[in-house]
């Protein structure tokens, strides 16, 4: 039977029939391996393929030219290495009928000149990007022929690969430098009037369309408006949309407004959790209403209610879902089969993002699989092995992942909690409004868990002799930890935990010190309570800059909500101790770097945040009746085969335990254990 819903219909782009509208546009997961797309990078793809996508777009930012180094993971589409490697990935989508692009570019300023050969970094003019830091030299006559070939043999490869097409990257980087007042200020036949701002980008369009013919599709996804004061206007964005639409030489635009030179600029092209949802469809619309050419677009389009509207009312010609497919890749295909409510929802934690700005690889905060195709399945397949009683304690992130994948995999699973709720900390995090959306992670898994007939005990306080009643075969404990106070010489009994404040257990008082000594979101959204209540805040942190766990998307909001409230922020400081004056306490600072600078605080209150000590009393007690003594193999945790050495025969369960009732971590590394010991049952 053929569908009616708009997202599901076809879309003929030139000879290219998209099966449906989804598409998950352009993003550097950070898995290339010495700039090539190996096989990691091909399942990552190829997931989002046997999910039912129509299009993905691959890399991001692919590099045309040695002088734009890898800012994060960047593929290297300037070296013929490349072509086998995207041949390969192309093949595995092409077999769930999914076409394949990818997006390349130069990165001009937005990159940096200490990496990779030590190119001097270039852009129209020698405007500074903020973010990256590099003093960019100002393009010249032979940087500009050179780097116009290199789009050309750039562009032939993907063609050589069996790519479906390409599209150039045109915001934040060199090619939409040349278009933008902010970062152009040339008064050659490159500066100045629309005509010559446009003349690169037409060098690089006729130089593709020379290399690869009229029938290879070539996009660009661009900037449309800069929305700020010295950016590019609106007015003109709409119009070099239009001059594209009508040159012949491309065959989509793929629409952006905002600018990327700032973190917090960024976060208005790709906003986290707590800001709108798809704040620029509107403008999407506009400017496919002003062309009349085909339009992609994605700015926090996570959930298909707004995809579908997107499409119906002809916004958009494709939309693009890109966070939503990392955590989790197969949404169309759930679609299709009346399963949308199974839907692992995006949450816009930005965990993804943030990685690869640090340094890291793109992980979804609560889809430990995405990223980890190889060895992690997104589809959870029957044991072949016995149906076991699994007891999970604790229905926190990590005891609920490892609840749901014994259940898929088919075993009887019972969840024991302690309180009320199931959450742990991730609801704690929720109690700061901003950020409340973060309770989908757990509430998905509510839904599956319902699905596959777990039973949760809530007020249930777990002893040795209430595990044992229910003769179980695997014990799983996840029963998190609680807060721990940082390293002081006094004072221990008068300071107030973060997590008292995000419990609202206690209540801000006026005059706050908040000594956060962890670097993650804890320490900060106790910060952003205490600074909403009013109070007087000031941030302690021993770091370099403050919230060093977290990354610079994740940043913004803190820092405007710290900015807007008046909150002092000190660095390279150390809680040192506590002492109660009248009514009020003396918080006494010391310095890793100077040993004997002492300063003091008067204030009302002192939270500290130094994560969490294990609650470990239950397996501890267990511990000697297991089998495995609680004995984890990491070997083969890691390579395969059975995790769970026999130190201790007579033993009647195996135990592991996860989250942070191992170890203070995170929620991604809870539900990664919940997953990889949960296959392991
Ligand atoms: C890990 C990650 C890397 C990204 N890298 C790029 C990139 O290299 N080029 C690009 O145009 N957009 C990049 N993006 C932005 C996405 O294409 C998309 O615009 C953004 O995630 C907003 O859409 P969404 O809300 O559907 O995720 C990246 C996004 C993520 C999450
Ligand atoms: S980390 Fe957060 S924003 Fe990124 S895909 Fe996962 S849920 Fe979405």
């Amino acid at each position: 039977m053929t569908s009616s819903d708009p997202l599901l219909q076809p879309y003929q782009l030139k000879h290219l029939t998209l099966k449906n509208r989804v598409m998950s546009t352009s993003h550097e997961p950070a898995y290339s391996e010495d700039g090539m797309p190996k096989e990691r990078y091909r399942l990552y793809h190829a997931e989002k393929a046997k999910g039912g996508m129509a299009l993905t777009m691959t890399a991001g930012s692919a590099i045309v030219s040695r002088d734009s180094p890898a800012a994060f993971g960047n593929l290297h589409v300037y070296d013929d290495r490349i072509v086998p490697w995207l041949a390969e990935l192309a093949d595995a989508c092409h077999e769930h009928d999914c076409k394949v692009m990818i997006q390349i570019t130069h990165l001009g300023r937005r990159t940096g000149w200490n990496k990779a050969d030590w190119l001097p970094v270039l852009s129209a003019s020698p405007v500074r990007e903020p973010a990256h830091r590099a003093f960019p030299k100002t393009i010249e006559d032979w940087d500009i022929e050179r780097i116009v070939a290199d789009y050309a043999s750039a562009a032939q490869r993907c063609q050589a690969a069996g790519l479906d097409g390409i599209e150039f990257e045109s915001y934040g980087h060199l090619m939409d430098g040349f278009w933008s007042p902010a970062t152009n200020h040339r008064d050659d036949e490159f500066g100045g009037s629309l005509d010559n701002r446009l003349r690169f980008t037409d060098m690089v369009l006729d130089a593709v369309r020379a290399a690869v013919g009229e029938n290879f599709v070539v996009g660009i996804r661009m900037v449309a408006d800069e929305d700020f004061e010295k950016g590019l206007s609106k007015e003109e964005g709409i119009e070099i949309a239009r001059r594209l639409a009508g040159s012949g030489k491309v065959d989509f635009l793929n629409i952006i407004r905002g600018s990327i030179e700032t973190d917090a600029a960024l976060t208005k092209v790709i906003p986290v959790t707590g800001m709108r949802s798809s704040p620029h469809l509107d403008f999407a619309g506009e400017v496919r209403a002003a062309t009349k050419f085909p339009t992609f677009h994605a700015a926090r389009i996570s959930d298909v209610a707004t995809a579908r509207h997107a499409i119906a009312t002809g916004k958009l010609d494709m939309v693009g879902m890109t966070r939503a497919h990392i955590a989790d890749p197969h949404i169309v295909k759930k679609v299709m089969e009346g399963r949308e409510h199974e839907i692992r929802p995006c949450v816009g934690a930005t965990y993804c993002l943030d990685r690869i700005y640090e340094g890291g690889e793109a992980l979804c905060v609560h889809n430990a699989a995405t990223g980890r195709e190889a060895d992690i399945p997104h589809i959870i397949v029957k044991t072949e092995g016995p149906r076991r009683k699994v007891v999970v304690i604790g229905a926190g992130a990590g005891g609920l992942e490892a609840a749901r994948v014994a259940a898929e995999r088919g075993h009887q699973v019972t969840i024991l909690e302690a309180s009320s709720q199931a959450g742990g900390q991730v609801r704690l995090a929720t109690q700061n409004p901003r950020r409340k959306e973060l309770i989908g992670i757990i509430d998905w898994r509510l839904a599956e868990l319902d699905r596959l007939g777990v039973e949760i005990r809530y007020d249930t306080w777990a002893e040795k002799g209430d595990v044992l009643a229910l003769s179980p075969d695997v014990v799983v404990v996840a029963t998190g930890g609680l807060p721990q106070n940082p390293p002081l010489t006094a004072g221990d009994d008068l300071v107030t935990s973060s997590w008292d404040i995000m419990a609202g257990s206690v209540k801000p008082a006026e005059n706050v010190l908040l000594y956060d000594d962890n670097g993650g979101h804890q320490g900060m959204g106790a910060a952003e309570l205490i600074a909403n209540s009013g109070a007087r805040l000031e941030l302690v942190s021993p770091e370099r800059f403050f919230a060093p766990e977290m990354g610079g998307m994740n940043h913004v909001p803190y820092v405007r909500a710290f900015q807007e409230k008046g909150v002092t922020v000190t660095i390279n400081t150390r809680l040192r101790s506590v002492r109660r004056e009248g009514n009020q306490l003396v918080a006494e600072l010391a310095s890793d770097f100077a040993d004997r600078w002492r300063g003091e605080r008067r204030v009302d209150q002192v939270v500290v945040e130094h994560g969490t000590a294990p609650l470990d009393d239950l397996y501890l007690s267990l511990k000697p009746l297991s089998k495995n003594g609680g004995a984890v193999d990491y070997e083969r945790l890691v390579h395969g085969g059975d995790i769970f050495p026999a130190r201790n025969p007579q033993g009647g369960f195996v135990l592991f335990r996860i989250g942070d009732a191992v170890a203070s971590r995170n929620i991604h590394a809870a539900i990664y254990d919940g997953i990889r010991f949960g296959l392991r049952i």
